[in-house]
């Protein structure tokens, strides 16, 4: 729980309304189904009708309300420091390659909103990765050097224009910021003018991977087409085992309202003190709207409003004239080797895609592969595509899988993590939740503000880790791959597709 000013709500939800659009209630034929309506399967369905694709856009909640619509929508081809990293793992041609898909992402997404004639509040600005200690100084200037030579505009800087002093920083011109929702309801409405369909709460259950391809959704229509995109962030029918090499984390976002004279001009990172990204956004007259996201963590970490309180405490301090008007929570997943995966699902995928693992630079990564997947489909791949293609593995992703797969395995067997369990419902606090052994069985009860238990199985529906309880967000979530239950099981967010089973607790009644 947290006692924070604001409403807790995603700025970029709040301001921008989309219309609804029919669940599927009949079968469909089209040549290509798009799962997920992100940033990626909204981008991708959008880049396939204009190339003049029979497009079904298929989502099991809204468009662009999932995690797309709690981003920080930096759309920069700087993330963190890791041009260095690729020129090691990948080539200098790797990290050049990588440099160009992401800086032509961000010119694209310029492009496109002129075409259309959409006001995205696109803001053009440089890109920063700071380091207030002078140790870090070293790798920063190592950075500049690596992003230059992979083809960015970079140089190393001491002045940032942050209100703090800094010891150094990477700055990359000709980055952008905007808002994603204006952005990408004009992109679905253009689509639907386009001839494509686009379906709300139809949430595809199964994926027959054939020539045709057959999905069917949770009312049990079928669609029938040539090619299938999965976007749906975690990708769910995972034949190829993604998730082993996916790491899940949420991060937190503080947004406060700031005097237009105090705006940084820019968009920074810091990977010190748990991560803190900062930009701006157009507010009102003479004001700026600042967003400070940061405190990364492993879903189900808990203390979730104890990190909300020092990312606000943080901005107080850093941007003193700021006033908190809004706060809400982000999920992301990052690959082992730190490049998204993006390309065939699987070894023997001839019509099945994917793209997934975006390490919190979703804006850039979802333009990315919207233009990637499309020219995949169509038979025109770029110089590049094989640098993001999922069925690379390389030697060096075996340190940071072998650590993913022990955290899963450490969850899987959560009985013996103490922290997690209570031994009565009683020792549950109203508007809390924690895990109790029932009938020899793990539930996850929340009690309610009036004190009434809610029960359900604590075994996750993916791949049956134990869920644990988000305090300040209410919510279950699951350590493994990020799949996240409202209080009364149902699925707040994949790769599990069913909800928590209901639990009867001994000596309660009602839900079962
Ligand atoms: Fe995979 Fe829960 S998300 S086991």
């Amino acid at each position: 729980m947290t006692h924070l000013p604001g409403t807790e709500e995603s700025y970029w939800m709040e301001t921008a309304e989309g219309p609804v659009h029919p669940a599927l209630g009949d079968g469909l034929e089209v040549d290509v189904a798009v799962v997920g309506a992100g940033v990626a399967g909204i981008c991708t369905a959008w880049e396939l009708a204009r190339a003049g694709r029979r497009v079904a856009l298929l989502e099991a909640d809204r468009v662009a309300a999932g995690v797309t619509g709690y981003t920080t929508a930096k759309l920069s081809a700087q993330h963190g420091l890791l041009y260095d990293r690729l020129r090691g793992a990948s080539g200098a041609e790797g990290a050049r390659h990588y440099a160009r898909s992401q800086q032509e992402a961000v010119e694209h997404v310029g492009r496109v909103a002129a075409e259309l004639g959409v006001d995205c509040e696109l803001e053009r600005v440089p890109a920063h990765v700071y380091a207030e200690s002078e140790e870090a100084v070293d790798a920063l200037r190592t950075e500049a050097e690596a992003a230059r030579e992979a083809g960015l505009e970079a140089s190393f800087v001491r002045d940032t224009g942050l209100p703090y002093p800094v010891a150094g920083a990477v700055r990359v011109e000709h980055q952008a910021q905007f808002h994603p929702r204006k952005y990408l309801l004009a992109l679905v409405a253009d689509l639907v003018a386009r001839g494509g369909s686009v379906h709300e709460r139809t949430r595809v259950v199964s994926l027959d991977e054939g020539e045709p391809c057959r999905l069917t959704t949770e009312a049990g229509y079928e669609v029938v087409c040539r090619d299938v995109v999965v976007a749906t962030h975690y990708p769910v029918f995972d034949r190829a085992l993604l998730f082993s090499r996916l790491v899940p984390h949420r991060e937190l976002v503080v947004a406060a309202v700031l005097p237009a004279d105090r705006d940084p001009r820019g968009a920074y990172l810091t990977q010190e003190g748990n991560t803190r990204s900062v930009r701006t956004a157009p507010y009102g007259d003479g004001e700026r709207l600042l967003i400070v996201t940061g405190e990364k963590f492993e879903p189900g970490a808990g203390d979730v409003g104890a990190r909300h309180e020092r990312l606000a405490a943080w901005t107080a301090e850093r941007f003193p004239d700021a006033r908190i008007t809004h706060r809400w929570a982000a999920q992301d997943n990052a690959t082992t080797d730190g490049v998204p995966f993006v390309g065939p699902f699987r070894p023997g995928s001839r019509h099945v895609y994917t793209a997934t693992g975006f390490g919190g630079w979703g804006m850039s990564n979802g333009v990315m592969s919207g233009r990637l997947l499309s020219a995949l489909i169509t038979g025109d791949a770029p110089p590049w595509a094989s640098l993001y293609d999922p069925r690379r593995l390389h030697l060096r992703e075996a340190p940071a899988l072998l650590k993913a797969q022990g955290s899963v395995l450490k969850h899987f067997v959560g009985d013996r993590l103490p922290s997690s369990h209570v031994d009565g419902v009683d020792e549950i606090a109203p508007g809390t939740g924690a895990l109790v052994r029932a009938g020899g069985r793990h539930c996850a009860v929340y009690r309610d503000e009036d004190g009434v238990p809610h029960a359900v199985s604590a075994r996750c529906t993916h791949l049956g880790c134990l869920v644990l309880f988000n305090d300040a967000e209410r919510a279950w979530e699951c350590p493994c791959h990020g799949s996240r239950f409202a209080v009364d099981g149902s699925v707040l967010h994949g790769p599990a597709l069913r909800p928590l089973e209901p639990r009867a607790l001994p000596g309660t009644e009602g839900d079962g």
